[in-house]
Formats: structure tokens, C-alpha cells, sequence
């Protein structure tokens, strides 16, 4: 029998907004109780209330900045509470343009969320998930993580990170009763694209799928405990396309690609 996700408890990072918030949502159609993290607790309520009255799950809300000093211990002694047995791994932000465009510090929350908490929550949560019957572990990356990006360089290298990792606990974990998988969506309409600045681009305008979309394939390869997932068709053929093709030209059609972005 698969993994059933029914009257299990969820953590979801970066639940207010985007992939996360449907995350949530399909976790919840699901039958899965949930404790939804991000930092604007009004949304995170709206969301909660809803999920409850919706699908009669139980909704917690634990409003934090993940990018605080010592947030993977105080949320994890948070959830002692609660017998997480689904860990989604969703917070995430990214900066575009040229690499000095950037301040440091804004890299430094990037390099903390994207990287650094992930990364420590999985192994702060990891001792409990492995006393579960069965548990599931989703980590959300990119497929700008499968090469270098200009014009999104410290981003790319972070979900590299997320790709990377993820496939190395998932070999590691494997024949036990924890699995990772490691969504790797393309373009996807959130929020993403107003943090970023990428919103009216070239880049964003076709080719983006919606959050919901992401989310229901993440859902369904967590359950299946696939290593990863490419969303979307386009996203596939491309990832496909890439690994045959050599670095330099990759290099060359991706700086083409993320030219408009060097403003
Ligand atoms: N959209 C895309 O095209 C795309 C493509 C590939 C991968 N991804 C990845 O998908 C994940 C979700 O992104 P999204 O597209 O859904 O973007 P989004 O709509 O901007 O959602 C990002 C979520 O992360 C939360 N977050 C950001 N900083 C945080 C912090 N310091 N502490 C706690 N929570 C924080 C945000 O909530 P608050 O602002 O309320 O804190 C929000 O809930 C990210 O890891 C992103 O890298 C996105």
C-alpha cells in the first residue's frame, strides 16, 4: 500500500503564499492535518480557517522568520506538539539582475532560508520522522538549480544546493522508512515573480504554470516516494535537452535567456 497522507500531520514552510499555500491545500484535500509556517500570520490564518472549514483537518498556525537566528531549533521544539510525519520544505526567495546589484544582506537571508534552515530543519526533524511508521520528506528546488543562471547567480547555486541535497538523503534513506523527494519546478505564477522583480518580463509572460498545478504533481511524486520531480512537460524536455547538451552551450542559451533581467 502507498503512503497515506489521511490523519497525518504536515509541516508546510512558506504556507502564505504561492506553491506552499497549495501545498497545503492539497495536503489538507488530502485528509492531512496541518502547521503552516511563513511570516504573515494574517495570511497564514485566512489559510488555516479556511483549510479546517474546507476539508475538516486541524490547521495550526506558527507565524515566523525563517531566517532567524536558531529558527530550525525553536520550530522544531514547536512541533514536539504534533506527530509530524510530512515535512515540506517550501520557503524560498530569489534576487535577479547583476550579482553587485544585490546587497549582501539580502543574500544572506537568501543563503539561510533557501540553504541553511532547510537544510537544518531536515536534520533536526529527521530522528522523529525516522520513529514514524512511515514518513515523507519535500523539499522544494528548481530547475534553475540543474546549471548556473546569470543574472540569478546565488539563487541558482542555492536550489543547486536543494537538488543535491535532497538526492543524497533520499540514497541515503532509501529501503527505510523515510523518503525524500525534491520538487524541481520551472516557472510557476506566485509571488515569486514580485519578490524577484521578474514581473513583467519576457521571461515570465509564457510558459508558466500555476501554483496548483506544481503542487498536485509534488503531492502525487511524494506520495509515489520518487527522488525527484520536474513539473510540466516543457520543463521535462528541457531538463532532458540540458543533460545532453554541452556546459558552454547551456551557458550560452540560459545568459540569453536571463539577459533582460541584467536591467
Ligand atoms: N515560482 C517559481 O517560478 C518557482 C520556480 C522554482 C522554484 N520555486 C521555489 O518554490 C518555493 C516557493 O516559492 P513560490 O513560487 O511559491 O513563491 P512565493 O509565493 O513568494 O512564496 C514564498 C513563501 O516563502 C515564505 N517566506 C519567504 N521568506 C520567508 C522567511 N524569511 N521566513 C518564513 N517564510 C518566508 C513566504 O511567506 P512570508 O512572506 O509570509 O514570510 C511565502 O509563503 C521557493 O523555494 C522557490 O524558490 C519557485
Amino acid at each position: 500500500m502507498g503512503f497515506v497522507f489521511k490523519d497525518r500531520w504536515a509541516l508546510v514552510t512558506g504556507a502564505s503564499s504561492g506553491i506552499g499555500k497549495e501545498l497545503a491545500e492539497e495536503l489538507a484535500h488530502r485528509g492531512t492535518n496541518l502547521v503552516v509556517v511563513a511570516r504573515r500570520e494574517n495570511l497564514l490564518t485566512d489559510l488555516a480557517t479556511n483549510l479546517e472549514k474546507k476539508y475538516g483537518v486541524r490547521a495550526v498556525v506558527h507565524a515566523m522568520d525563517l531566517t532567524a537566528p536558531d529558527a530550525a531549533v525553536a520550530l522544531t521544539e514547536f512541533l514536539k506538539e504534533y506527530e509530524v510525519s510530512i515535512l515540506v520544505n517550501n520557503a524560498g526567495f530569489a534576487a535577479t539582475g547583476p550579482v553587485l546589484d544585490t546587497e549582501w544582506a539580502t543574500y544572506r537571508r537568501m543563503l539561510d532560508l533557501n540553504m541553511g534552515f532547510l537544510c537544518e530543519l531536515t536534520y533536526r526533524m529527521l530522528p522523529d520522522l525516522k520513529r514514524r511508521d512511515q514518513a515523507r520528506i519535500l523539499n522544494v528546488g528548481s530547475i534553475a538549480g540543474y546549471q548556473g543562471v546569470s543574472n540569478m547567480v546565488i539563487y541558482s547555486a542555492t536550489k543547486a544546493f536543494v537538488n543535491n541535497f535532497t538526492e543524497g538523503l533520499q540514497w541515503e534513506l532509501h529501503g527505510s522508512n523515510v523518503a525524500a523527494t525534491c520538487l524541481q519546478p520551472g516557472k510557476t505564477e506566485s509571488e515569486f515573480f514580485d519578490v524577484a522583480h521578474m514581473r513583467g518580463t519576457r521571461f515570465v509572460k509564457s510558459g508558466v504554470m500555476s501554483a496548483r498545478a506544481v503542487a498536485r504533481q509534488g503531492i502525487d511524486a511524494m506520495q509515489k516516494g520518487k527522488p525527484s520531480l520536474v513539473t510540466g512537460w516543457m520543463n521535462k524536455i528541457s531538463i532532458f535537452g540540458l543533460r545532453l547538451s554541452p556546459r558552454w552551450l547551456v551557458g550560452f542559451t540560459i545568459r540569453n535567456m536571463f539577459r533582460e533581467m541584467g536591467r
